[in-house]
């Protein structure tokens, strides 16, 4: 399974998902493309030898431009799995309709639970006492696609973004590359907008 890895940042994930990609023969990132030049997650990627790509917004492109660079740019790498770690950039219907059931996101909430930005201060705000992280496969509407994953965690009172976020970050280390290692084994599937694992509806 030919997987192809897109950051914005740090790239925590990406580095998960190498090293889960390391211990396992079926998949292999052969590629990871980020929107942001100094985003060190490429370091990452350097690190491991694997080919790096840079698709930087240009002032006057509309979305849809910008998605068709991304695009070509995508299918030099022939993926089978597109995965967005930490890829900060809304993506057009147009862009997210070609990739359906091949393209899967980490959001840091307990889905349908706070789509969106600043999900650990929403969960701290609403005094939640879970919160987590969710996979899911992407569909054209925002953080809307169906499960295939979550991890929970506790929220303790005297919870700061800071410590929530990074007990979230540790789950999505876990999770992530578990679904990107059912999927190269072939035992993940999307069918009607739901997600299926080994045939049973998730
Ligand atoms: C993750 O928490 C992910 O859920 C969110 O962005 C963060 C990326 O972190 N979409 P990293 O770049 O993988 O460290």
């Amino acid at each position: 399974c030919r997987v192809l890895v897109l950051i914005s940042g740090n790239g925590s994930n990406l580095q998960a998902i190498i090293d889960g990609c390391d211990d396992n023969v079926n998949a292999e990132v052969v590629g990871v493309i980020s929107n942001k030049a100094d985003a060190y997650g490429l370091v990452r990627a350097h690190h491991s030898e694997i080919d790096t790509s840079c698709v930087i917004a240009r002032k006057d492109e509309s979305r849809q431009q910008y998605d068709l660079r991304l695009q070509t740019v995508i299918e030099r790498y022939q993926p089978d799995l597109i995965v967005l770690a930490g890829f900060m950039r809304i993506l057009s219907d147009e862009f997210v309709s070609q990739y359906l059931g091949k393209m899967i996101n980490t959001h840091p909430s307990l889905l349908p639970k706070y789509a969106g930005l600043h999900t650990h201060q929403r969960a701290i705000d609403a005094k939640d006492t879970e919160h987590g992280a969710s996979v899911h496969f992407v569909i054209p509407e925002l953080d809307a696609g169906p499960v295939i994953l979550q991890a929970k965690v506790p929220v303790y009172d005297e919870d700061t973004v800071e410590t929530l976020s990074s007990r979230v970050h540790e789950q999505e280390h876990a999770i992530y590359p578990l679904v990107v290692k059912w999927f190269s084994l072939k035992r993940l599937i999307m069918h009607d907008n739901c997600a299926f694992l080994d045939g049973e509806k998730i």
